[in-house]
């Protein structure tokens, strides 16, 4: 228990200042050079997408999360969401810049560790993180002082004994909480008995005595109630919803909530040297889109359960967005067409809706043979979900049925090589490469669109690789 693991540690920090990322980058450099390997690794990501990918990635620790609301309500939430889901334990701090969008209060209901206005640099963060707190912690932070073994004095922190089995607790590492920060979760303790003891409430610091009474009793191991775990999960789905969902809210916040999810994308565009009359134009064919998938999603359960889910909305956004760039050099498109392009970019991954991270990120070589197998039916099964509603024209189910085909026979479902594909389903293909692209050459000096480039005549027919390059040559 609380043992350093062995795996690299990293920091992920959810948020979109580009001169913070920087200077931390260049504080950790510099950290390198003393602490060689052992110098925690910070992350970022700008999007709930790759933040899930991120916490899900079990080749790697995290020491602390990092994240700021300026995110988007939804989009901050659904990261803090993920925090819970796939790192238990492991503190979550919320950052802010000038005024927060949110309280001290809201944060710490949410389970997060500390509230923090930037400037933050990364030793801070490490400090944060070390056991070696240069403030004093408050005294509302001390824990009560510990003993040898649990006494009648402390039964108040205890769960009865044996009212617990080993199917309602989840093993938690908290090797990052102990003797710093608050605990958001109660901690129980196995004794050699097999009996669960509570050792901490939650909102109550776990001290290294503590945890040092109980190893010396030969308990290996913290753990947390499952049904904690998933009161929080619950918690943030119903504040998700609540937000995408406000009734107050006019169809434009609502619309504006959703486009919000579009915000990385935009600064990319803008990072590729796109102007800015031609980021807003993608942004408006986005939330005409979105109003169109939300009437879509009138009588239908899964559009709604996609308009709730930030991680896919972001893929479905970030790929209309790119496709409506290219779109005005395609040309031939009648307005129904048009339109449709648009609801075929948003819901092409529907049937990866619920999946894992490794597999809704579409990156194979991460992908076991059982991941793969789902990944590949998806194609199918996302043009048979949209088979179902009415209104959806068939150019755009076959459309969302071969988006993953390639030219020269690469994608899947399986095509020979010189395969003629649907057209829009190549524009979907092509801005989903590019995503991918754009994705691993951050924080390189990579131009995604020079990698992409070399591929594209490959992988896409003549008149969509023409219609990318204008796109960046146009821009
Ligand atoms: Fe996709
Ligand atoms: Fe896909």
């Amino acid at each position: 228990m609380a043992e350093e693991g062995e795996k690299p540690t990293r920091f992920l920090i959810a948020d979109n200042d580009g001169d913070f990322a920087d200077q931390v980058v260049e504080d950790f450099k510099i950290a390198r050079k003393t602490m060689g390997k052992s110098a925690i690794t910070p992350i970022f990501s700008d999007t709930v997408r790759s933040s899930q990918s991120r916490l899900s990635d079990r080749d790697f620790d995290y020491a602390a999360v990092f994240v700021n609301p300026v995110l988007g309500t939804a989009a901050w939430l659904a990261v803090m969401r993920s925090c819970h889901q796939y790192r238990v334990g492991v503190p979550v701090f919320v950052i802010y810049d000038g005024k927060p969008n949110v309280s001290r209060e809201e944060a710490e209901g949410m389970g997060a560790a500390g509230f923090i206005a930037k400037p933050l640099t990364y030793s801070k963060m490490v400090e944060m993180v070390s056991g070696n707190p240069t403030h004093a912690p408050s005294p509302d932070d001390l824990d009560p002082p510990a003993s040898e073994e649990p006494t009648a004095a402390r039964s108040e922190q205890e769960a009865p004994s044996g009212t617990l089995a080993d199917g309602d607790v989840m093993e938690v590492n908290l090797a990052n909480l102990v003797g710093r920060v608050k605990s958001a979760f109660d901690v129980y303790v196995r004794l050699s008995t097999g009996k669960f003891v509570r050792i901490l409430k939650s909102g109550d610091v776990l001290s290294h005595d503590r945890v040092e009474s109980y190893r010396a009793r030969g308990v290996t191991a913290l753990h947390i109630l499952k049904t904690a775990q998933a009161d929080y999960l619950n918690l943030y789905d119903a504040l998700v919803t609540e937000v995408l969902s406000d009734k107050s809210a006019s169809a434009d916040i609502k619309v504006s909530q959703v486009v919000g999810q579009g915000e990385a994308t935009a600064r990319m565009l803008r990072d590729s040297g796109f102007g800015e009359k031609s980021v807003q134009r993608a942004q408006q064919y986005v939330a005409n889109t979105t109003e169109m998938v939300s009437q879509l999603a009138g009588d239908n359960m899964v559009v709604k359960k996609l308009l709730g889910d930030i991680a896919s909305l972001e893929h479905g956004v970030a790929c209309t967005m790119l496709a409506s760039m290219m779109l005005k050099h395609i040309g031939g498109t009648n307005p129904a067409v048009f339109n449709g392009i648009g609801i075929a970019c948003f819901l092409h991954d529907i049937a990866l809706l619920g999946k894992p991270p490794v597999i809704r990120d579409e990156l194979e070589p991460r992908m076991n043979d059982e991941q793969r197998a789902i990944f590949r039916a998806h194609p199918a099964q996302s043009a048979e979900m949209l088979k179902q509603m009415k209104k959806i024209p068939p150019i755009i189910v076959s459309a969302v049925a071969d988006h993953h085909r390639r030219m020269d026979g690469s994608g899947f479902p399986n095509a020979e090589g010189n395969v003629e594909i649907n057209r829009v389903a190549e524009l979907i293909g092509l801005s989903e490469e590019f995503l991918k692209v754009a994705e691993m050459s951050k924080g390189t000096p990579l131009n995604p669109f020079d990698i992409l480039r070399v591929d594209a005549e490959k992988l896409f027919s003549a008149p969509i690789v023409d219609a990318f390059i204008r796109t960046f040559a146009e821009k």
